[in-house]
């Protein structure tokens, strides 16, 4: 029978690159759609880019543009990326659509008119500033525990504990400086609190094989014992100025994020049906035949089987069938880090020279339908990929193909079915499908590799290189490398939902049609002819991965900053020092990418004036054109006196994160010459050209 599928995979936010943190979900989920259309289903793969939210709203509005052009800018950045590992998506759309705008506002009526949206009136930390309430993450302070200064408003990098914003000593805005103050507000709010939420989402997240069992068993603990109410009310607006969907009747009110963001499937999903001609009613309508299955990271199990099926319910929809939660990415057995090169992006992957199969083939062996975290271990990456798959699978192509094309036209002959590689993968056959199916992808390689070496040693004990060498030995040869293409080809097959490129560079060398499941339920006829081999994949050269991880490691040193541990005035950011001495090396390369993106500006000194209590400091008030004004504390007192400055134009990076000090904040660094010490023969603030004007980026 005919399946219909609905596959996801979460929507990446649209401020960031993708990592390959992210692929360990995209691939995950690739794999399996790829093995069911394969299998003859009709299978749709939608994801988009998650638009909305403060973060992105303020990431663009530090670049200097609009947020309608930041994510046209990510989304073109996401696409590549994911083509380049060939993520398949039928549809990689974006929440800031028609569509998902249409299906929201759909969704907030049906729960409002179904008694679940209620207001209410909260009170939040506000930048008065910039005039906007902050989220925790850019409410900033010192520690309620332990004191440690610049720690966020949820938890202490510190020590670790975990508080509330209103709970940090001496609280700052991290987006202008300022104090914030508590301000009141209205918001909307998700009633999951009702008791038909509640029900609901107890019968639904038990149900069989609806979340894996580690799932069901947080979702337990979230919802509590019968008899306990433990969910409360969801506030899903948020206050203009936000980048997102404003709510019907509600001026100035927007949609939270991550009320769109699920959304989002529908969207990306409807935008297909009218390129498809697809029925979107047919797989969203309640009853539906069809099954919808969402792949995500654990970390937002939470938003797919709490908010997201009540939602669904309570507005008429069908909920998901299941949902699937993986684990994360560690690299070499600890978190991604920048600093030690291992926070690898895709982009930098695929520019490097790997192979992108490298990697799917990896993330393949390593996972399963567990939660748990997946490392990839870059010695094992190599190793692995080196001996299995060139090693053992592709070699069962390039020790005999030649030899086909060279004796015999290209022409193969019988295969010789009786072989107990190929009874072996008859009679496997259907366990590695459900190994696919059921996402243990790692057992479905391991069985395919068990599978690949009978292969090998066939083709060892035939050892067709010694039959060429033999003269009257030619249907002996001819024989033996048909068998050997012939199991290299089953295996291809059996690999394609995860080596698609590979498989379809086997299609053409094999001179056959597109590989499905069922191909490999038989062999190829006598007298089928072959193309000339060419190479298929390459071994891993450490030196490239040695390479990948120097081209990740964040080389933003170069940058003179302050040590965070400075005391106040010596955290001035002012005078960028320009070591070394002559002679001494100048330290390891940077890529241009890296120099771009320190945002150097033209910017001309307003004010400038002497800091109360600070022997070393002038207060500076540039202009950077467009940018705006800045205010910047620079350590070059004993070189300039104040009035002398005002007017003159100099070099100020104006992307350094701000930075609070007790005289205020200072909002970048203008850049000066000295000698190592700073003090003989002195400070020598840079200045441009005649003709250069505030806000000119300097490249
Ligand atoms: N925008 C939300 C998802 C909205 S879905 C309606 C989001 N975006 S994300 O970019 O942070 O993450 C996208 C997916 O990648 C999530 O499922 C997340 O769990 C996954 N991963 C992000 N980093 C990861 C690792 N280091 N390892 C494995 N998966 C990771 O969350
Ligand atoms: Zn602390």
């Amino acid at each position: 029978m005919t399946r219909k599928i609905l596959v996801t995979s979460a929507l990446p936010y649209a401020n960031g690159a993708i990592h390959l943190g992210h692929l360990v979900e995209y691939i995950q989920t690739d794999i399996w759609v790829r093995f069911q259309k394969m299998r003859g289903h009709e299978c749709w793969y939608v994801c988009a880019d998650d638009t909305h939210g403060t973060p992105i709203m303020l990431r663009a509005e530090k670049e200097g543009i609009t947020p309608e052009a930041l994510i046209e800018r990510v989304h073109g950045e996401h696409a590549r990326d994911f083509a380049g590992f060939h993520v398949g998506f039928d549809n990689y759309y974006t929440t800031h659509s028609d569509e998902t705008q249409a299906c929201a506002n759909e969704i907030y009526a049906r729960l409002l008119a179904a008694g679940l949206i209620e207001t209410r009136t909260i009170e939040q930390y506000y930048d008065p500033l910039k005039e906007m309430f902050l989220p925790d993450r850019f409410i900033k302070g010192e520690c309620p525990k332990c004191g440690a200064p610049d720690q966020y408003g949820d938890n202490c990098e510190s020590c670790g504990s975990a508080y509330t914003a209103n709970e940090l000593k001496n609280p700052y805005s991290a987006v202008s400086g300022a104090t914030p103050v508590f301000r009141r507000s209205e918001h909307y709010f998700f009633r999951l609190s009702d008791p038909r939420c509640q029900t609901f989402l107890r019968r639904w997240t038990q149900g069989e094989g609806r979340l894996q069992n580690e799932a069901a068993n947080k979702l337990q603990e979230w919802l509590g014992g019968d008899g306990e109410n433990h969910l409360t009310d969801w506030d899903i607006s948020r206050d203009a100025p936000y980048f997102g969907f404003e709510i019907p009747d509600a001026p100035g009110k927007y949609f939270y994020v991550w009320l769109d963001a699920p959304i989002g499937y529908m969207g990306a999903f409807r935008n297909l049906c009218s390129r498809e001609g697809l029925d979107f009613d047919e797989y969203w309508q309640v009853g539906s035949a069809t099954e919808l299955y969402h792949f995500i990271g654990k970390d937002i199990l939470y938003f797919h089987a709490l908010f997201w099926p009540a939602e669904l319910e309570h507005a008429g929809y069908r909920t998901p069938t299941k949902v699937f939660a993986h684990g994360f990415l560690t690299v070499d057995g600890a978190k991604m880090s920048k600093s030690r090169g291992t926070f690898i992006t895709a982009e930098s992957y695929l520019a490097q020279g790997l192979d992108p199969e490298w990697l799917r083939y990896y993330y393949a062996a390593k996972l399963s339908s567990s939660m748990e975290d997946i490392d990839l271990n870059l010695d094992d990456f190599i190793a692995r990929v080196n001996s299995d798959m060139v090693g053992k699978f592709v070699n069962l192509a390039s020790r005999s193909a030649g030899f086909i094309v060279k004796h015999f036209a290209g022409q193969l002959c019988t295969c010789d079915e009786s072989l107990s590689a190929i009874n072996a993968i008859r009679d496997r056959r259907p366990l590695i499908a459900d190994h696919y199916e059921a996402r243990e992808f790692s057992k479905a390689i391991r069985e395919i590799m068990a599978l690949i070496d009978l292969a090998n040693q066939y083709v060892d004990s035939v050892k067709p290189w010694e039959l060429a060498r033999q003269p009257g030995r030619e249907a002996e040869l001819q024989a033996a490398c048909t068998n050997a293409l012939n199991l290299f080809r089953l295996f291809a097959i059996l690999l394609k939902p995860v080596l698609p490129a590979l498989g379809a560079k086997v299609e053409a060398f094999l001179n056959v049609a597109p590989f499905v499941w069922e191909d490999a339920g038989a062999v190829l006829a006598a007298g089928h002819a072959i193309k000339v081999y060419r190479h298929m994949m390459t071994r891993v050269d450490k030196k490239q991965v040695d390479a990948l991880v120097a081209a990740n490691r964040e080389t933003l040193a170069a940058v003179p900053q302050a040590a965070p541990q400075a005391k106040p005035e010596d955290q001035v950011a002012a005078v960028a020092v320009t070591e070394p001495a002559a002679g001494a090396a100048a330290g390891p390369h940077i890529s241009i990418d890296d120099f771009m993106r320190v945002d150097l500006r033209i910017a001309r000194i307003k004010e400038a004036t002497r800091v109360e209590g600070a022997d070393k400091l002038v207060r500076l008030v540039v202009d950077i054109g467009p940018l705006g004004t800045r205010q910047v504390f620079a350590g070059i007192k004993a070189a300039y006196d104040p009035v002398t400055l005002v007017g003159r134009l100099t070099v100020m990076v104006a992307n350094l994160a701000p930075r609070r000090m007790k005289f205020g904040l200072s909002e970048g660094m203008v850049l000066a010459a000295s000698d190592a010490d700073g003090q003989t023969p002195g400070i020598f603030l840079l200045s441009p050209d005649a003709g250069a004007e505030p806000g000119m980026r300097v490249k």
